[in-house]
């Protein structure tokens, strides 16, 4: 053979072996590799989500079920991706938080078509009837325990009142407004507070239950998109156009504990702010500290251990051949979904110690200046 002949064939030995083996792993995540349960996350830029994984990852340890964690990474299209690689894999269950409550529709329905079974995971998919089932916590207590807690902790009336809330394609982040508002307007009404950074949520002002599209109006001038850094952007702009008699001793709604640390730090930054007291959600790691620091004033304990067991628990009924015990239903704007709510606790920094470490949710030495 001469030299360029042989270095044809090698290259078409190469082109063979590399084809071969192209098939080989299209075939292995292709055919049925048996999974029983696909769970399906939104982000792991979030520290909310990363810690369901954990919780999933702790439940699963000794389960005779075989299950897959993927994550959408905020994309509804990486979402269907991955949809469509679990029902590859054969799962009978499918447990998923979507990104986008209403884009998420076509990938559960694809799901539906090959019998498997749908579990809407913390977030409801909304306008669909491929949903099975909904495993949430109580998002309008949620709300309404942050509003609460501002009520609360104002002192004197017409106190300045910033209104942050989560992205309008995520259904919770309109019941953690109803929740919030439901509260909140009374004392708005009542001149407690004055709306400081919403010409929507004072043209409503009056207004005690809100439609969707009312509440559409409100988020669309102070979503934070579930980002921090659209939160700081935004709360920066905020106190920027803010008058003097904005600012002082002031309230802030924040949404969840992410926005909620970029915005405390924005107002903590802020010399005309005398002081913030400020909401939060999730209970996560960073935000305990503030509040032991004195940065954030509260936030909402969502026990991911129970909505974990929830969910593994629907599953394995479901694989068990049994019917789920539900506990109520939620309305998707298709059909009434089928749900199991669980409760949630309010924390400030006299009880994180109680309900965080002596509960075994969170280790004290993770935390400095804990009492
Ligand atoms: C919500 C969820 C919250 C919060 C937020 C941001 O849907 O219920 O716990 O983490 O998303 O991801």
């Amino acid at each position: 053979m001469n030299k360029r002949l042989k270095t044809i064939s090698l290259m078409l030995v190469v082109m063979i072996l590399s084809l071969a083996l192209a098939a080989c792993s299209s075939s292995s995540t292709g055919s049925n590799s048996g999974v029983n349960v696909g769970i399906v996350l939104p982000t792991k830029d979030e520290p909310r989500w990363v810690q369901d994984e954990q919780r999933f990852k702790d439940a699963l340890a000794n389960s005779e079920y075989t299950t897959e964690i993927l994550f959408s990474q905020g994309s509804s299209g990486k979402e269907k991706e991955n949809v469509e690689t679990l029902i590859n894999k054969g799962i009978k269950v499918l447990i998923i938080s979507p990104q986008d409550g209403d884009a998420a529709g076509s990938a559960v329905e694809a799901a539906k078509k090959e019998g498997i079974t749908v579990i809407s995971y913390d977030r409801l998919i909304t306008n669909t009837d491929a949903v099975d089932y909904y495993v949430t916590f109580d998002s309008v207590a949620v709300g309404a325990a942050q509003g609460q807690y501002l009520i609360d902790n104002v002192q004197g009336t017409n106190v300045p009142l910033y209104l942050y809330a989560g992205a309008a394609s995520d259904n919770n982040a309109f019941l953690f407004f109803e929740g919030a508002w439901s509260v909140l307007q009374p004392k708005i009404a009542d001149g407690t507070f004055k709306i400081a950074n919403s010409s929507e949520a004072i043209a409503l002002k009056d207004t005690a239950e809100l439609t969707r599209d009312q509440m559409s109006k409100i988020l669309g001038q102070v979503t934070t998109n579930w980002d921090p850094n659209e939160a700081k952007n935004k709360a920066q702009t905020h106190l920027t156009a803010a008058a003097a008699d904005m600012k002082g001793n002031v309230a802030v709604l924040a949404p969840n504990d992410g926005t909620a640390r970029s915005i405390a730090d924005v107002f903590a930054s802020d010399s005309e702010i005398t002081s913030y007291a400020i909401t939060g959600q999730d209970a996560e790691k960073a935000s305990i500290q503030y509040i032991i620091d004195g940065k954030q004033s509260m936030t909402v304990f969502k026990d991911v251990r129970t909505l974990v067991q929830d969910a593994m628990g629907m599953a394995v009924d479901i694989l068990d051949g049994k019917t789920p015990v539900t506990t109520g239903s939620y309305n998707n704007g298709n059909t009434e979904v089928k749900a199991k709510q669980t409760d949630v606790i309010v924390l400030n920094e006299d009880n994180v110690k109680k309900e965080l470490i002596d509960s075994g949710y969170y280790e004290a030495s993770e935390f400095t200046g804990l009492k």
